[in-house]
């Protein structure tokens, strides 16, 4: 089957109605689709896996992510992308094999914790360095959810640089967050 960005939205929207849940996914969606062009892979498969990594989390949070695996053999998607999505939780014990996997495993918790840090700024998405990003990850007090290790620890793995992988990171969501507003959406709306 094709991998379209429209079908995955459609199914994302089957299973989240959690607005938090939602702008998480289009988030991670973003980066990976930034990593998409910057590997030369495929940017509608990879935004996809972004996409739809959660889609399990709020109707089977106990599950996750192996309901949403389900959901995604089910409707058709390839088994690197499932992969990518099984081993994006530590707790399923999966290798990350593939780039798609890895990237997906880096960019998950970065992602939200850029938003969180886009979102207490006056000029939002506006001249965002990663100096601040950086200064942000060593304040313990703030978006204290975010797993600081797990960030250093995926980007190690992914190979790449943390000052380079973050720039990325803003990079993708900022460009993101110029198309996302052309159909209505945003990232931090
Ligand atoms: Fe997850
Ligand atoms: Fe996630």
């Amino acid at each position: 089957m094709e991998i379209t960005r429209e079908k995955a939205f459609d199914l994302l929207k089957q299973y989240v109605n959690s607005k938090s849940l939602i702008k998480h996914c289009l988030a991670v969606e973003a980066s990976m689709r930034g990593y998409a062009k910057k590997f030369g892979q495929d940017v509608e498969t990879w935004g996809a896996c972004g996409l739809l990594h959660d889609i399990d989390f709020e109707k089977y949070p106990e599950q996750h992510p192996l309901k949403g695996i389900e959901i995604l053999k089910e409707n058709g998607y390839p088994e690197d992308f499932i992969m990518a999505v099984k081993g994006h939780a530590d707790k399923t014990n999966t290798p990350r094999e593939t780039n798609m996997a890895k990237t997906l495993y880096a960019v998950d918790e970065l992602s939200s914790f850029v938003i969180a840090c886009v979102l207490v700024r006056p000029n939002k998405f506006e001249g965002l360095k990663v100096k601040s990003v950086k200064k942000k990850l060593k304040d313990k007090a703030f978006a204290k959810a975010v797993d600081r290790e797990q960030i250093k620890q995926s980007a190690q793995e992914l190979g790449v640089d943390l000052t380079e992988h973050i720039q990325t990171v803003i990079d993708s969501l900022v460009q993101r967050e110029e198309e996302l507003q052309k159909e209505g959406l945003s990232l931090i709306e």
